[in-house]
Formats: C-alpha cells, structure tokens, sequence
C-alpha cells in the first residue's frame, strides 16, 4: 500500500451558468472538485487549506475511518470547523475499502458546491469481479442555485419553511441543453461501438434524490456505497445524496448521441414538479455533430415502484459476514414535523405549513447542533455538552397504518446513543412523519452496515422478513416513505459517529443524532488521540 498525498484549498471561484455569474465555493478551482485517487489499503492525507472567508469541514463520504475517528470532518461532531486563513490535515487508511466514495464539506449547505469522487481502485493484480471495461467515467451529480447557498441556508431556516427547487441540475459541473442558455454547456463522453463502459455515478444533490437513465442503454449495476453487487439490470435507477453507484453500460446501440439524464424523484409529492432532467451526452465516435440527441426516457418523478426496484434487488456479491445475533435492538422513527409557532421560537415567520415551522427528529429528538465538537467533549469528558440518553426506541407511540404518527412537536436536544465497543446492532428505521412522507436517506458515519430488510407500512418484528445472507453492504439508505428499512451493523469503531438524513434541509431540521462507540480497553481499538492540528472551536 502507497500514502497519497493531496492539498484541497477551498476557494471562491467565479462561475457563468446559465447566463448568470456567481461566485461559489470549490476546491483548487474545478467544479466539481478534484478527484481522489487510490488503493485499497492506502494512506490518505489530505491538507485542507481555507482560503475562503466561510468555516469550513471536508468529510469523507462512506470512509469508515478505522480508528481515524479525528479525520471523519463533520462540523461540531468530530471537529471545529476550519476557519478562514487555517489549515487541517486529515489522514485516514481505505482499510479493506474499494469502489466509488465521495468527499463534500460538512458545515451548513457548503456540500452544494463544495465536493467530489473518490476512486477507490482495487489491490494491484486484483481485478473487478466484472469483465474489465474499456473505460471508466465518474458523472458526479448536483444541485445548484444561483443565490449563494449560505444566504439559501439561513433564508429557509429563518422562514420555516421548505427549501426551494434548484435552479437546475448539473452533471460534473454542466446542466445540459435542456435549460435557457446553456446549448452548449454539456458534459460529454465519447464512445467507440461495441466496448463496455464503468460508470461511477456519484450524488452530491443537496435535497433531492434523483433518476438517472441512459437513452436506449441499460444499466447493470456491480456496485454501491462501494461494495460490489450481484449484476442487477435496470433501464433506470434511483441515487439519494450521499450514495455510489457504479454501473456498466453497453455501447451496443447504432451510432448516434444518447443522453445521459438526471431528473428528481419526489416521492411524496402529489403535484406537479419542474423536471427539466440534467443532460450530459454519450456519443458514439461517427455520430454526426449535428444530429439531435435521443432523449432519455424516466418514471413519474413519484414512481416509488421503480424507484424502489433496485433497493428490493439489490444483492451483496459476496457472503459478507451479516450478524447473525445481535446484542442491541434499536428502534427509530424518523419524520418531519410541523411545530407549532410560539414566541419565543427561533424561528421567527413561521412560513410553514399552517403558519408552523418545519422540524424533523429521530424518536422525536430534533437534534441541536453543540457548539463544541461532541468528540472532544467526549474525549475530554467535559460536561455539559450533550446527553446520553438518546432512546432506544420512539418516546412517543407510532402508527402510520392506523393513523396519522404522533411526530410533532417533538425534543430539542442534543443527545447521543452509547454502544458497547464490539456490540452487534439491529437499527430499525422506521419513516413517519405528519407533514406528507418522503423517502430519507439515512447515512451513517464510520461504519457500514447490512440492509437486512426494508417494507412498507410499520415494522413488525414477528413478520418481517430479515435477508440475513446476502444483503447489500452500504453506508446510505433510503428508508422508503411510509416504511422501513432495518440494518445491522457491528460497533468496533470507537469515536463518536454522526447519523442523518442526507437531505440537507432536513438534517438542518434535526433529522440527526450521534452515536457514541465505546473504545476496546486495553486493546488496540482504543478511541485515538486528537492530531496537534486539530480546530478549535
Ligand atoms: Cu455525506 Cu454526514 O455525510
């Protein structure tokens, strides 16, 4: 294994999209930012340096951070933000990782801009457990707004209310010709008839999950959250913020452009959305430059029956090693809520539904961002920071079936779930909510965990059926709206360790909450010590 060394320096960048200049933050001037290349089992160092005058955090999305708890990057759980002019250097080992992974800032809505891929190759010699491809792409996907997206973050949460559509889509960077003037701002990849193409799908959106379809191709997916799948052949697939999916594609079709498209899916929404998809092109080498492309072809924006096909299909490639007992069974609802508007709120407009505020909380705790990092509290043992006693199970009782789920109203707090270093975990995520129900993408940090199962309606332990032997190995999921989704994980990671929504707005609600792994005393898997460099808050 080999160190890779790299310098990310955050800036402001000047960009022109669709006829209108903005300035958004980035990493060494490219949008999307740079990539992240590696081995598995390397080394990774990474000097952040702020140049920007905004605090900062760069998180690395699905690294599980094997005893490199300080390195994870979310702001006000394992670190103080980098502020303006300072500098941190996060080091980290891919232990036993591979595949696509992303890295985005982890403080307020930067990650709009602030982001990009991180491939993970396998060990020299080792090949992919697919017939090699002739190329490989990664098409990162985003959100983007023309008003800065600090001022967007403080205007909805001020407001509460919900967070406006994006201005347009954009794949690696371009939204495509679908927009007003933007014919030629169009990511391309060139094809030669007849080879077979990696494509390294990677969502940075900021709110919205996406379909993504190829005109006249499918799509057979090897691989998400980077962990190799058993082939699943779609026509389109589903990719939540925050998720990876590499998939193969054929380039078996008559010489031509095909576009490559992302367009939102909103599952709960029962009115009519703008959908003008993201268009990137795939062009066959003899296409005629002047031909119209062939358009891509996608579900409802609220077809939850596709968009869930691929989650029911999904398959872990190799036996990989699900906990079979578990030790602690944990139960979480996850929802929004609307909270009544009184004085004092911090919310002062009251611009949500019924002259409300949104909030959104796990067994109805809408966490509250400290103003320390929880982990140097933590390894401190200073008081008064946060709480231990973040639920096991719902406070108040859930019924989604049989009426409307008792989720207002719900906790602030910042509390914490404490594991026992090496506890085996079954954590049912259970989606209610009283305000319309969405799908949530759930993401955990420093570990990744075993879909066992998922369904809809509420859980039912004496019926649900669990797929102990074969399932997907992933480190975002989404928990289908009106449903659940239960995982399985082994805590033997000590540190403390963020979990949320991976849509932004939501998280900003109180979507989230962390846990607290215990370290193996006397071991070698005790909680590290902080680096010298470390921000303070
Ligand atoms: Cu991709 Cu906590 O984040």
């Amino acid at each position: 294994a080999s160190t890779r060394f790299y310098h990310f320096k955050v800036q402001t960048l000047r960009v022109t999209k669709l006829c209108q200049t903005n300035d958004i933050v980035t990493v060494n001037g490219k949008f999307p930012g740079p990539v992240i290349y590696a081995q598995e089992d390397d080394r990774v160092i990474v000097r952040v340096t702020n140049q920007t005058p905004h605090n900062t955090t760069v998180h690395w999305h699905g690294v599980r951070q094997r005893l490199s708890c300080w390195a994870d990057g979310p702001a006000y759980i394992t670190q103080c933000p980098i502020q303006a002019g300072r500098s941190y250097t996060y080091e980290f080992t891919l232990v036993q990782q591979k595949g696509t992974l992303l890295w985005h800032a982890h403080v307020s809505w930067l990650r709009a801009t602030v982001h990009g891929a991180i491939v993970v190759y396998p060990k020299t010699g080792v090949p992919y457990p697919f017939p090699h491809p002739y190329e490989e792409h990664s098409l990162v996907f985003a959100e983007y707004w023309h008003k800065d997206v600090l001022r967007l973050e403080e205007d909805v949460m001020s407001s509460g209310g919900g967070a406006p559509p994006a201005d347009a889509y954009l794949i690696n960077g371009s939204p495509g010709p679908l927009y007003n003037c933007s014919a030629t701002d169009v990511y391309e990849i060139a094809v030669v008839p007849g080879k077979t193409y990696l494509l390294r799908l990677v969502s940075a959106s900021l709110n919205t999950e996406h379909f993504f379809a190829i005109a006249d191709h499918r799509l057979t997916i090897v691989e998400a959250d980077g962990e190799y799948t058993k082939p699943l052949t779609v026509d389109s697939l589903v990719i939540a913020p925050g998720q990876t999916i590499n998939v193969l594609v054929q380039a078996d079709r008559p010489i031509d452009t095909y576009d490559m498209a992302m367009a939102p899916f909103m599952s709960a929404r029962n009115v009519p959305f703008q959908k003008t998809p993201a268009v990137a092109h795939f062009r066959y080498s003899g296409a005629g430059p002047e031909a119209p492309s062939r358009p891509a072809e996608f579900p409802a924006f609220n077809d939850s029956l596709t968009a869930d096909f691929a989650l029911s299909n999904l398959r872990s490639l190799n036996d990989t090693g699900v906990p079979l007992v578990v030790d602690a069974n944990l139960l979480f609802t996850i929802g929004l809520a609307v909270e009544q508007c009184h004085s004092p709120h911090p919310n002062a407009s009251c611009r949500g539904p019924g002259g409300g505020v949104f909030a959104a909380a796990m067994n109805n705790i809408a966490f509250v961002e400290p103003t320390v990092s929880l982990l140097q509290a933590y390894y401190d043992n200073t008081n008064g920071y946060y709480t231990e006693d973040f639920p096991g199970v719902p406070l108040k009782d859930y019924d989604f079936v049989g009426g409307a789920p008792n989720d207002t109203q719900p906790l602030n707090g910042t509390r914490v779930k404490v594991l026992e270093f090496g506890s085996r975990v079954q954590l049912v995520l259970q989606n209610t909510g009283t305000v319309g129900t969405e799908n949530h993408p759930v993401h955990l940090h420093g570990h990744s965990f075993h879909v066992v199962g998922h369904g809809t309606g509420n859980y039912n332990p004496t019926t649900a059926q669990l797929n102990l032997a074969d399932p997907p190995y992933m480190n975002t999921i989404g928990v289908p709206a009106g449903g659940w989704a239960a995982i399985r994980f082994v805590a033997d990671n000590p540190g403390v360790w963020f979990m949320h929504c991976h849509l932004e707005v939501h998280a900003s609600w109180g979507l989230a909450m962390a846990f607290v792994v215990k370290d193996g005393n006397g071991t070698m898997e005790s909680l590290p010590h902080p680096p010298a460099d470390l921000p303070r808050c």
